[in-house]
């Protein structure tokens, strides 16, 4: 069964052009914002948070609680910010560009939305530097959106005044923990801050700020123009709305695909991606990237949402499906996985920045044999539970996933 495909972030893909305000606007383009203007910031809170809209950038945090947090705390602060973690660097996940480079003022008219529920008048697209056209993108709709009124003083005479720019990341794949993208967005050396306080309560130069993924961003106009009761009627009991899968690996047609939370990875890589290429059947799939989970063909009917999945112990994080076929060569798939912790451990803490090491040179060393795998789950647990940020506390989730449901 192929399920109904209603698009949310990915709507106008294709359909429009990405430079032009004038077909934004002719398809629907910022009527949320006209509508919020004249709401009032708390039923605007409601809206998100009814409609049980999780974040997209991996650890599905619910969006209307964050935006609430952001908005009480600190109430004698003079600036509250909102950040857009465009950073993109989990391996396999190509969304947030594609959502950028196709349709760039759904993400502006997003940040609008949030910026004005939590009376943010300072926004941020924190953008992966080599993101080159949505960089073009991104720059050349915050300049058509001020042209036009809805971005500067005085939005749409409403009395509200918003200000975006843009900032280049410089390609760490820590800086796209959220922590650690505003030390890099300050100006400062990407290294991760000490959690609490949330960026909710100290965020950027120490203000309330409200951090949030391109596609969760993408998912506001939608709820905004249709209502949180419409929202909240696709997808699973805990995971609401669409979600965008990148399917990468050897299936006839990798790409991504936006479906409601529920399809199963059979009907995602048989029916939409086509199926496995000739000469290699479905082995597993590693979901969610290098911080992500490996399962194998036991989960193939199992609903992709983050409650199912999580019974599991598998995650679905940002959204990448790396498809493993027979031919695939397991021990350097992780191998490799490991290899990038290791690069990207920003060596502040021991247990990360040793325990990396570790256990990339446990996978690469001339005598290894399948029972070292327990040892390097145990390191890699250690490490889960000494090192300082998230970054340390990912390799156990390929290690611990890869012992479950592969036999080397
Ligand atoms: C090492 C690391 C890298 C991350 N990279 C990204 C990223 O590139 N993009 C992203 O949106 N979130 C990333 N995150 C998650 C963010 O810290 C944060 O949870 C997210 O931006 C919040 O947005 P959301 O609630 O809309 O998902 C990363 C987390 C970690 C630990
Ligand atoms: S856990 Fe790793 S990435 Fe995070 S602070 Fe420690 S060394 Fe740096």
């Amino acid at each position: 069964m192929i399920l109904n495909d209603p698009k949310i972030a990915l709507a106008r893909a294709g359909k429009i052009n990405p430079a032009s305000i004038e077909e934004f606007i002719n398809t629907g383009g910022f009527e949320s914002v006209k509508k919020a203007l004249k709401m009032n910031r708390g039923d605007l809170l409601d809206y998100a948070e009814k409609s049980g809209l999780k974040g997209r950038g991996g650890a599905g945090f619910p969006t209307g609680m964050k935006q609430r947090f952001t908005s009480s705390s600190c109430q004698t602060c003079e600036n509250r910010y909102v950040v857009c973690n465009a950073d993109e660097g989990e391996p396999g996940t190509y969304k947030d560009r594609f959502i950028m480079e196709s349709d760039p003022f759904l993400l502006i008219e997003g940040m609008i939305l949030a910026a004005y529920s939590i009376n943010a008048n300072y926004a941020y697209v924190y953008l992966r530097g080599e993101y080159y056209q949505s960089i073009d993108n991104i720059k050349n709709a915050i300049k058509l959106s001020y042209e036009n009124g809805f971005l500067g003083q005085n939005i749409l005479n409403s009395g509200y005044n918003l200000d975006m720019d843009i900032y280049l990341g410089g390609g760490s794949y820590l800086c796209g923990e959220e922590l650690t993208l505003l030390e890099s967005l300050e100006g400062k050396r990407g290294y991760p801050r000490i959690k609490p306080p949330f960026p909710a309560e100290k965020g950027l130069w120490e203000f309330p700020t409200l951090v949030n993924n391109v596609e969760t961003f993408s998912h506001l106009p939608f709820i905004v123009n249709n209502g949180f009761e419409t929202y909240s009627q696709t997808g699973t009991a805990e995971s609401k709305g669409t979600k965008i899968f990148c399917v990468s690996g050897n299936v006839q047609k990798p790409g991504i695909y936006e479906f409601p939370f529920g399809i199963t990875l059979r009907e995602l890589i048989f029916d939409i991606a086509g199926g496995m290429k000739s000469d290699f059947s479905f082995k597993g799939a590693l979901l969610g990237g290098a911080a992500g989970t490996f399962v194998n063909e036991t989960l193939l009917d199992t609903p992709l949402a983050y409650e199912t999945l999580k019974k599991e112990g598998a995650t679905l994080g940002s959204g990448a499906v790396i498809v493993i076929d027979d031919k695939t060569d397991l021990k350097k798939m992780l191998s490799s996985i490991l290899s990038f912790f290791k690069h990207e451990s920003c060596g502040k803490c021991v247990p990360c920045r040793i325990g990396t090491t570790i256990l990339y040179d446990k996978i690469s060393s001339t005598d290894f044999t399948a029972d070292d795998l327990k040892f390097m789950l145990a390191e890699a647990e250690y490490m889960a539970k000494n090192s300082l940020c998230p970054l340390g506390q990912s390799p156990v989730l390929p290690v611990k996933s890869f012992l479950k449901w592969f036999v080397l």
